[in-house]
């Protein structure tokens, strides 16, 4: 029984393959298939990246994400990239059009210009699609005509023209870009506190690049990526390189600045960039707090009209030691008290900063005026730059103090947080008894 069936089997299979000959039908190899056979590079892509970050054959270089992007002139694509500085060697661009390979053309590499001296550092890599190419992936190879040995990983092409936006409107109006959550970092109320305070500024989407963190903190960023508010990105760079802790080459060491910020940031730019009308640059125990607004948007629509021409908006930062506490303790909640992180409700306490030394910014951009950015400013845009002044926005800032040896009596009273109070503690309350941390001494 069981023979005769496979001899059957066998029959129609070679009937098939018969007829396919005899009438030239061509068998299309289907995606995420077995790679074919070596000498029939003639379909693609054959093996595409699911990961954020994806190591170059051949070279000691890093691939992140691949963006459509024809603002400068003789370029269509741009390559986020983390690319090893010494050892830039030539490179080709590959494309995958409509299921068929293209011929390569040149690559164009751009290091970023601040890598703080660390071997590896943020790069673009800018290509050209060839004429009558429907380009869905790229890849880059060390030769030109390599395209056989290399069995390259190809990475998707992002914001391509077909992903319509509706009557000009954007997804979203405001995103956070926050970089690089590392160690084993757990200030879950800070961190509850300020997402549930971009919400109640008009934040739409808060995109956070993950390398590892704290167990509450890990069950508080599920919840808000579930619900769809966070966005969260594996960034597995220690998978790759020895990534610093800090910025300074010498005193930290590693390969890359900083768990590759830089990159993350560009990346969270172009991620953005169809989708967001604006976007925020900050770190997640920053709040860049309009003064004088209720919101981001009456702030912006206030500033832009204002400033027209104007891409880059730069926020000074200010620093709220969290070593001094509000005297009458009223927000020193009983029900956070087993919490871990700072409750930033508690400093009202303002550093006035040093103007005769370097006092960075953060800054809100409309990512389509950006090419390239860095941590405090941008490094490449189009368009004006704009500084705020600081009584109509600044960050708020609660961390270890900067100019520690200052008295409490010589900082400046600032209470900004306490207009949002009612909504914010009712909002971190819900959120953290919805996901056990608070409400669970009760139940036991
Ligand atoms: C990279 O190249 C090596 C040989 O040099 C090959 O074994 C491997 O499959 C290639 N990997 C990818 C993802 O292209
Ligand atoms: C996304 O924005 C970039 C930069 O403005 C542009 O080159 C690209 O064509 C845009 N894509 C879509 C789908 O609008
Ligand atoms: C963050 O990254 C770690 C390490 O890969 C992972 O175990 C964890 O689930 C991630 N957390 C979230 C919320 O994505």
């Amino acid at each position: 029984m069981d023979k005769s069936r496979h001899l059957r089997k066998a029959y129609i299979v070679l009937f098939v393959v018969t007829l396919i000959f005899i009438f030239g039908i061509s068998v299309k190899t289907p995606w995420k298939s077995i790679p074919p056979p070596r000498e029939n590079l003639d379909t693609c892509p054959f093996q595409i990246s699911d990961q954020t970050i994806t190591p170059l054959n051949n070279t000691k270089h890093l691939l992140v994400s691949a963006f459509m992007d024809q603002r400068v002139k003789g370029f269509d694509i741009r390559i986020i990239s983390i690319f090893r500085r010494d050892s830039i060697q030539t490179l080709y661009c590959l494309f995958c059009c409509a299921g068929q390979l293209s011929n390569t053309t040149p690559a164009t590499v751009l290091v970023h210009s601040d890598h703080f001296s660390f071997p590896f550092g943020a790069t673009d890599v800018m290509c050209q699609i060839p004429p009558k190419c429907e380009a869905t992936h790229v890849t880059l190879l060390t030769h030109p005509n390599d395209v056989k040995s290399l069995n390259p990983n190809w990475v998707p092409i992002r914001n391509k023209k077909t992903e319509k936006k509706e009557n000009n409107k954007f997804q979203f109006d405001f995103t956070v870009c926050i970089s690089n959550l590392f160690g084993d970092y757990n200030n879950v109320l800070q961190f509850a506190q300020t997402l549930e305070m971009y919400r109640l500024l008009g934040v739409d989407r808060v995109v956070i690049y993950n390398t590892s963190c704290g167990p509450e903190l890990n069950r508080l960023l599920k919840s808000y990526s579930d619900e769809g508010f966070v966005e969260m990105v594996p960034w597995p760079i220690n998978k790759h390189l020895k990534p610093s802790r800090g910025w300074h080459v010498t005193e930290h060491g590693g390969d890359l600045h900083y768990y590759g910020q830089l990159t993350t940031l560009n990346e969270c730019v172009y991620r953005s960039m169809n989708r967001s009308r604006y976007v925020l640059l900050n770190d997640i125990d920053e709040i860049i707090m309009p003064y004088q607004h209720d919101n981001l948007k009456s702030l912006m629509d206030m500033l832009q009209k204002q400033h027209p021409k104007t891409g880059v908006f730069l926020i000074e930062n200010h620093i709220f030691p969290k070593k001094h506490f509000e005297p009458s303790r009223r927000f020193n909640l009983p029900q956070w008290k087993k919490v871990p992180g700072i409750n930033i409700l508690e400093h009202i306490y303002r550093e006035d900063p040093q103007r005769n030394i370097y006092h960075p910014h953060k800054m809100i951009v409309q990512p389509r005026m950006v090419e390239q950015t860095s941590v405090h400013e941008v490094l490449k845009n189009f368009g004006e730059r704009y500084k705020v002044p600081l009584d109509v926005c600044r960050i708020v800032h609660v961390r270890v103090a900067l100019q520690g040896h200052l008295k409490m009596e010589q900082l400046n009273i600032d209470k900004r947080l306490w207009d949002f109070n009612e909504k914010l503690i009712s909002n971190v309350d819900k959120v953290l008894k919805k996901v056990g941390i608070l409400g669970s001494e009760q139940q036991m």
